[in-house]
């Protein structure tokens, strides 16, 4: 809020500006027409009383925005008692996630109203950059460094996630949702929710570690479409042609660079120290009842 006051304001002082500048350059260029044949005085071609006051004037207004916004961010730095804690990773070309209890989740956060969210950031690449607009937070993400950044979120919802630094081809791709939870839904989802079958439990895995955003099987998705693959024959880009298994499922979730298709990149994340050996069993119990048509 404060930031927004701060931010129209400085439109706002702008704008006048610059149109007080138009206009009195339009005005004086159509007074002064030749062909007005208005007589023009001779100038005075020094003035150190005007000087002083278009020089001073604005010194003190930009000083004005200086300390304004000094303040604002000195007061952003100070992050409040307590709050959640939360681990993101940056990964070309996604966002991953861990909650203190060891939950986590790809691209998407979620995260309890009403108190300060306070996230530690690193790369495992290059450069990214967390920016929850609504929010109104940005924070790079550098390799090799931690970065902080902290919010609270004052009403619950579903809001958008970007990255806001250029790195890579699919820069555009590396978004996210952060969902905002009442404080006793946001226990419960930490928790896992009720307890489900394997499948149900796969799935609700598929989407909480993020895999559905790759393997969307939509056109457009990153990661093969998944229906129907289970038992079904492929060729690696080794060119050896494979019977995808049970076994294989498993392998390509943890060490998911072994063996790739023939026609994609091994892009996705290795899931080895994140997933128990239930989860994995249950993810795949899901894959295997995937058996829409492939496209
Ligand atoms: Cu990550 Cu742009």
């Amino acid at each position: 809020m404060r930031l927004d006051i701060y931010y129209y304001f400085l439109v706002v002082l702008c704008s006048i500006f610059t149109f007080g500048i138009f206009f009195t350059m339009i005005y004086l260029a159509a007074k002064y027409r030749k062909i007005e044949g208005v007589d023009r005085p001779s100038v005075p071609l020094e003035s150190l009383v005007l000087e002083l006051t278009w020089t001073i004037i604005p010194f003190f207004m930009l000083l004005g925005l200086f300390f304004w916004g000094t303040w604002l961010y000195a007061d952003y730095l100070n992050e409040p008692e307590g709050g959640v804690e939360i681990d993101v990773v940056a990964k070309q070309w996604m966002w991953k996630v861990q909650h203190s209890n060891g939950s986590r989740e790809v691209n998407d956060l979620h995260v309890p109203v009403g108190r300060p969210i306070k996230l530690t950031m690193t790369s495992q690449d290059v450069l990214h950059d967390y920016y929850i607009p609504v929010m109104r937070v940005k924070q790079d993400v550098v390799p090799g460094r931690f970065t902080r950044l902290w919010f609270e979120a004052t009403k619950t919802g579903e809001f958008h996630i970007f990255c806001a630094e250029y790195c890579g081809t699919e820069h555009s791709y590396m978004i996210g949702t952060v969902t905002v939870m009442t404080q006793e839904d946001y226990a419960l989802w930490l928790e896992g929710g009720p307890k489900k079958s394997p499948q149900e439990a796969g799935e609700f895995l598929f989407t909480q570690m993020g895999c559905i955003t790759c393997h969307s099987g939509r056109k457009d998705a990153r990661g093969p479409d998944l229906n129907g693959i289970f038992g079904a024959e492929v060729t690696l880009t080794t060119g050896d042609p494979f019977t995808r298994d049970e076994e294989y499922l498993r392998e390509s979730i943890m060490e998911s660079t072994k063996k790739i298709v023939d026609g994609y990149t091994p892009l996705m994340p290795s899931f080895k120290n994140q997933l128990t050996d239930e989860d994995v069993m249950n993810l795949i119990a899901y894959v295997k009842s995937l058996k829409g048509e492939s496209e």
